[in-house]
């Protein structure tokens, strides 16, 4: 069996026979300590052999130092791992810092336990695919788990064994920076796309050596942080917590996720690293969570910055207490654990719990067979940036780029006429692939949206101009970009964020077009009236595009589409790829509409649609409710006509399913794919429910002149939530229905469930 694990702890496994007493002990609060696996023996046995200081080693994470090289790893921290006092290290990769790191935990130390690395594998390791967001707008699921399942073959090459994502944070407030990181604001999609990731990194059997642990995060309520800016307190009823929070992180936990992150925020005047109730009544007792989880960065102390905790001490009691089992970075479980629990303060069991929960996905990976089964030098040279991973994100860039608007078929592009190519990411190959790309080469591998445009047009069809930075009031290039304007057939201007203006601690309060850029497209409209603009955008977050809205004659939202991005982008704008894109977030017409999402709840004076500036009605005086660009909305260069649904019956019984169905037909000139949405609204709640509900959809490829009809089942399963007394279920009532291929809509058909 155990190849390289040190001759001590095999003799010592030995001695004790693998046959350790499996009963579980239970915590003081009565929580069973740990599942059933295959594992137990082998756990009892080594757990028996380990001190308390040992066992707390397995709760402690710290992290490698970014150097521009790479990871190194200080005297210090090298110490601890001989000392025995890390199970977990962040930020240490490559094959050869991971093995020299975990020799270090293997041969030196008493016991031998292999160490876990974990690093932020966010959408794609080396070869970088669409920012999260962009990834949500492709609704394609298979697509999603294949980038998570390539981002885990390069990851799992370079030694690292756990990624903290997917994020499944709904997010419905584009000025937080982080929205970038997440599938949006809708819980059904937010859920099935965080089971996609699961699938992809863990793939169907996490003792490969290509697969990876995924991280659920941030438990929770991170999104919903107050006024959109980072860590803030977040305030949120019961309604909301369960019905709108906490489903896509159910969903990771049914497709087997095997840890969670804490969240930064405080939840209800609890910090998430400290709340029970979270962790210990929801996530383990009513979710049967079998993993492990870790606290945020530093979160631990900053209970205390919160008020929470009077002292660090204070605060690892209160995280442990919690049901957190690993503390990242706050050096609290390490100096304070073992003085907690001697002073009688912390249940020993409570460390027990953690540190069988930790050692069983050591021992599901394989770590106790060869712990550097995953730190293979030649693999990394052989898995990094293959070329089919670059051409899978290159197809991901294309299926996440969203038409928001095509006037006249401005696009796509024809290969014949000659294209001024104008804006600051236009030739940028250090923003395109986002913020969070792990370790993306920027300037290096990715390909800029001008390459891509390169392979359509070659050289001679391109009058390249910058125009202007991204950021900054300069105007100085505004002129040499007119003239470009003015001497090509149309205009294709890439314009948006820079990618740091989107992820961890970057909120903004002004989500337009940074520094002068929305003025160059008004120089060029004002320069060439009669020619067609294209608007192809770069960013991490729905942006205020109202007066781009009304200057571009066509908009291609693009996020920031990864390595292979300008080709993605290129296939897009010429029609290789016809956009299928949907947007997974509501775009707003002006900041001071945030929150505004599609699936709200109805004011008891809701705005009348036939006089929406009725007095005493729920509306604004200055702008109108409805958003600029709706969730789910998303054009292509067909147009599909949707038929009136078909239900299979008007009433349905508890143990009933409801068959409904409608014809799409591609009334274009171009084949493609649609993605048919199914909404439902349930009239009356013993809670309000929201306007409309996904509850459905699918990517459907339809030819040309053909027609495709598609069919939802629905059962009660899928009209339950949790109810006025928080038990998941259904109640009888009117619900209507809708099968369309944006939300933005008005219902036309009800059934009765009796
Ligand atoms: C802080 C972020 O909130 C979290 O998402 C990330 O995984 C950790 N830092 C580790 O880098």
């Amino acid at each position: 069996m155990n190849r390289l694990i040190k001759p001590t702890i095999i003799t010592a496994l030995i001695l004790v026979g693998f046959s350790c007493n499996t009963t579980k002990s239970t915590s003081k609060n009565n929580h069973p300590t740990v599942v059933e696996s295959p594992f137990d023996a082998k756990i009892d046995s080594l757990m028996s052999l380990m001190t308390l200081k040992e066992k707390i080693g397995q709760t402690v994470m710290y992290s490698g130092d970014l150097t521009v090289t790479g990871p190194v790893v200080s005297n210090n921290n090298q110490k601890y791992v001989k000392e025995g006092a890390v199970g977990a290290m962040l930020n240490v990769f490559s094959a050869k810092a991971t093995r020299d790191l975990q020799k270090l935990a293997v041969e030196e130390t008493r016991l031998g336990i292999p160490l876990l690395f974990g690093y932020d594998v966010i959408h794609g390791y080396k070869t970088i695919f669409p920012i999260n967001l962009g990834l949500a707008a492709s609704w394609d699921l298979e697509d999603i788990k294949k980038g998570s399942r390539i981002a885990a073959q390069e990851a799992s090459a370079v030694g690292i064994h756990w990624t903290f994502a997917p994020m499944v944070d709904i997010s419905r407030d584009p000025r937080w920076g982080r929205i970038s990181e997440s599938a949006g604001e809708d819980v059904y999609l937010a859920s099935k796309i965080g089971k996609a990731y699961v699938q992809g990194f863990q793939g169907d059997d996490l003792s490969k050596h290509n697969t990876i642990l995924a991280c659920a995060k941030h438990f929770v309520g991170y999104g919903a942080a107050q006024a959109g800016r980072d860590y803030h307190t977040v305030n949120m009823g019961q309604d909301e917590l369960w019905n709108v929070y906490f489903p896509p992180f159910k969903a990771t936990v049914d497709a087997g996720v095997e840890t969670f992150m804490t969240a930064f925020n405080e939840l209800n005047g609890i910090p998430a690293t400290g709340n029970k109730y979270i962790f210990r009544d929801v996530l383990r007792d009513e979710w049967d969570f079998k993993g492990f989880v870790v606290t945020d960065y530093f979160a631990t102390n900053e209970m205390v910055v919160h008020g929470y905790a009077k002292d660090r001490k204070e605060a690892t009691k209160l995280a442990i207490e919690a049901g957190v089992d690993q503390d990242m970075m706050s050096n609290a479980n390490h100096l304070y654990l073992e003085e907690l629990v001697n002073e009688g303060k912390v249940d020993v069991e409570l460390i027990n719990d953690a540190c069988r929960r930790i050692l069983l996905t050591k021992y599901k990976l394989g770590l106790f067979d060869d712990p550097y089964r995953y730190s293979d030098e030649q693999r990394e040279k052989e898995v990094i940036y293959e070329p089919e991973f670059l051409e899978a994100a290159r197809k991901s860039a294309a299926m996440a780029s969203v038409l928001l608007k095509n006037d006249n078929k401005s696009l796509p592009l024809d290969k014949n006429q000659t294209i001024a190519l104008i804006g600051p990411l236009a030739k940028d190959k250090e923003n395109i692939i986002g913020n969070w790309a792990a370790e993306g080469d920027r300037n290096g591998k990715a390909i800029s949206v001008h390459q891509g445009v390169q392979e359509y047009l070659g050289d001679s069809k391109i009058i390249f101009a910058k125009g202007c930075e991204i950021e900054g009031k300069d105007e100085s290039g505004f002129s040499e970009a007119i003239n470009a304007a003015k001497r090509a057939d149309k205009v294709v201007m890439v314009l948006g964020e820079d990618y740091d203006m989107s992820g961890e601690a970057a909120s903004r309060t002004n989500i337009k077009l940074p520094g002068s850029q929305t003025q160059l497209i008004k120089a060029i409209r004002e320069a060439v009236p009669n020619k067609k603009i294209i608007l192809v955008l770069m960013n991490g977050r729905p942006l205020d595009l109202s007066e781009e809205d009304i200057l571009a004659d066509a908009i291609l939202e693009t996020w920031f589409p990864g390595t292979s991005g300008g080709y993605g982008v290129a296939d897009v704008l010429f029609g290789a790829y016809n956009p299928s894109a949907k947007l997974p977030v509501t775009f707003p017409r002006n900041v001071g509409q945030v929150p505004i999402y599609y699936n709200m709840k109805r004011a008891g004076r809701p705005m009348n649609p036939n006089n929406p500036k009725e007095d005493y009605t729920s509306n604004y005086l200055d702008s109108p409710n409805s958003p600029l660009y709706a969730f789910g909305h998303g054009l292509s260069y067909t147009t599909y006509q949707y038929s009136d649904i078909t239900l299979s019956s008007k009433t349905i019984g508890f143990s009933d399913t409801l068959s409904v169905s409608a014809t799409i037909t591609n009334m274009g000139d171009y084949d493609g794919h649609e993605i048919v949405q199914l909404y439902i609204h349930d009239k009356v709640g013993s809670l309000t429910r929201p306007v409309k509900e996904l509850k459905g959809f699918r990517k459907v490829f339809i030819k040309k002149g053909e027609s495709k009809t598609v069919n939802f089942d629905l059962t009660v399963e899928d009209l339950k939530y949790y109810t006025a007394d928080m038990s998941f279920n259904v109640e009888p009532g009117e619900f209507q229905i809708a099968i369309k291929g944006s939300s933005d809509f008005d219902f036309k058909h009800t059934f009765t469930l009796e």
